[in-house]
């Protein structure tokens, strides 16, 4: 039975959905159906499609009740809109329905696990959220929550658990056929723990231990896990709230966290080695990863940040946007991500350059574009003769650009979104400090993936990742390049299209 909620949720998202029009949005990358879009959910293959889910507000361009939004795909780049897929229509969701996972049943039904909120009002006004595990299950398109509703909550939680913060389960199924989740929660000392509940079913979970524990060292609450074995390894996902800058690592605010450790299945014992950021850039939150049927470990985050993501007017009909899809694996004990392969398909229009010096400003036949996939290879014209900077400068003309600049001499690379169109005292620029030993050397690659109100820049190979955000009209498509001392740069670049 579809509740009148989410009855009333699909039709408005049919009937407004027209109103927006296909050139006001991202290309190949998937935006929210109308409304309001966060955290991706839900990730999954099921019946021969991969299905994302995702935080949803249809209503209004602003965070409010959360519903699932649901869009289907079998490339990861042309997407297909489902009717919303759960509204907050039950008593313990009735404050909304937050972020969570999803699995394929043995028997064929589709399992999808999420956070339910449910606010309890004290007499004197204050109120406190309650968090608890939901499940329910369908065939792709309709789905039913389940009689047991919540499946976990607080008397499931160890002690000193908040039950305020306990958020964002994303299931998987070991090889022996059992059931694991992880799931975010705040331990007594105030900061983000991950907790590990297990089920023989997909229905019955409980409590199995503590998988990874923040202890104040990363940012507060953890948000939205994901866990998984890579190339050996055991692979945590968190995207942890309230961080302090760590050099040049960690920045302020909502941030990226990857912990890389080892992983014993038989005993569920995860031994931290490694950490380090996601995405560097400036809007990159809460991913989510899937294991596609060829063993692809494949992840999308949402390319947003919570502190400006409610700066925009109210008249914006829509806001929100997902990565692109990216190929995980782990080299030398770091994540890397390349760029989903299936991308090439939407590549035309080559255009190629060789050791094109660059001193002062260029700009290149055939190179321009607000969709575009274009790799750059840098270094020093001679050898030696470091340059002090480099840039390139996109969605360009007159009065805007987006730029993404490299200082060999500090090995930093800077995207600067300052003079993309936005009139507000935040955040437009984030540094990176480039991993690879070369960079000293001037010597840096660069893959750069333009579509329409996003930058991401994949650097050497995905050793590390920046993705940004900006809404410059769609005129503003120069591209240009810029050296203060002699750069050689060869270029590929093509235009994208869906
Ligand atoms: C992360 C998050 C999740 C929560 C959801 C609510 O962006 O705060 O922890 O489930 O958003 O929309």
């Amino acid at each position: 039975m579809i509740s009148q909620t989410l009855r009333e949720a699909r039709k408005f998202e049919e009937t407004v959905e027209k109103t927006i029009p296909g050139a006001e949005r991202p290309d190949f990358h998937l935006s929210t159906r109308v409304g309001w879009m966060n955290d991706p959910n839900g990730f999954s293959f099921y019946n021969g499609k991969y299905h994302m889910f995702y935080q949803y507000h249809p209503y209004d361009s602003h965070w409010g009740p959360m519903h699932w939004g649901h869009a289907v795909s079998d490339d990861l780049l042309h997407w297909e809109y489902l009717p919303a897929a759960l509204a907050p229509d039950e008593i313990y969701d009735r404050d909304g329905c937050f972020s969570g996972s999803a699995i394929v049943l043995p028997d064929g039904r589709h399992l999808l696990m999420y956070t339910g909120v449910q606010k309890e009002k004290f007499k004197n006004g204050d109120s406190n959220a309650i968090q608890t595990q939901c499940l329910a299950v369908g065939d792709g398109v309709d789905y039913e929550k389940v009689e047991n509703n919540p499946v976990l909550d607080t008397k499931d939680l160890p002690d000193g658990c908040s039950r305020s913060d306990f958020r964002d389960p994303k299931m998987w199924r070991k090889k022996d056929g059992t059931y694991c989740c992880v799931v975010g929660n705040r331990p007594a000392d105030g900061s983000g723990q991950i907790l590990l509940f297990t089920s023989r079913d997909g229905f019955a979970w409980s409590f199995k231990k503590v998988l990874a524990e923040n202890k104040n060292r990363f940012g507060r609450m953890w948000e939205c896990p994901d866990f998984f074995e890579l190339d050996g390894k055991g692979v945590l996902l968190i995207s942890p709230q309230d961080m302090l800058p760590q050099g040049f690592e960690y920045h302020n605010g909502n941030g990226t966290l990857c912990l890389i450790g080892s992983y014993d299945e038989d005993t569920d014992t995860f031994i931290e080695e490694k950490d380090q950021s996601i995405d560097y850039g400036i809007d990159f939150y809460a991913p989510q990863t899937v294991l596609a049927p060829d063993g692809r470990r494949i992840m999308i985050g949402w390319m947003q940040n919570w502190d400006t993501c409610n700066l925009h007017a109210p008249e914006r009909a829509w806001l929100g946007q997902m990565s692109l899809p990216r190929e995980l694996s782990v080299k030398n004990g770091k994540l890397c991500q390349k760029p989903l392969r299936e991308l090439d398909a939407l590549r035309s229009g080559r255009v190629e350059y060789r050791n094109v010096p660059v001193c002062g400003n260029i700009s290149l036949e055939g190179i321009k574009g607000r969709k575009a996939d274009m790799e750059l290879s840098l270094r020093p014209k001679e050898k030696g003769d470091i340059y002090q900077k480099f840039a390139v400068r996109f969605a360009q003309d007159e009065n805007y650009q987006t730029s993404l600049s490299f200082r060999p001499h500090e090995g930093i690379l800077k995207i600067d979104r300052k003079f993309s169109g936005s009139r507000r005292a935040i955040i437009h620029q984030r540094r990176c400090l480039v991993s690879a030993p070369n960079a000293k050397k001037g010597e840096l690659k660069v893959r750069i993936i333009l579509d329409r109100f996003s930058v991401e820049v994949f650097v050497n190979d995905g050793e590390q990742v920046m993705t940004a955000v900006f809404y410059t009209d769609q005129t503003a498509d120069g591209i240009s390049f810029f050296a203060d001392g002699t750069v050689s740069m060869d270029i590929v670049k093509y235009d994208l299209c869906r």
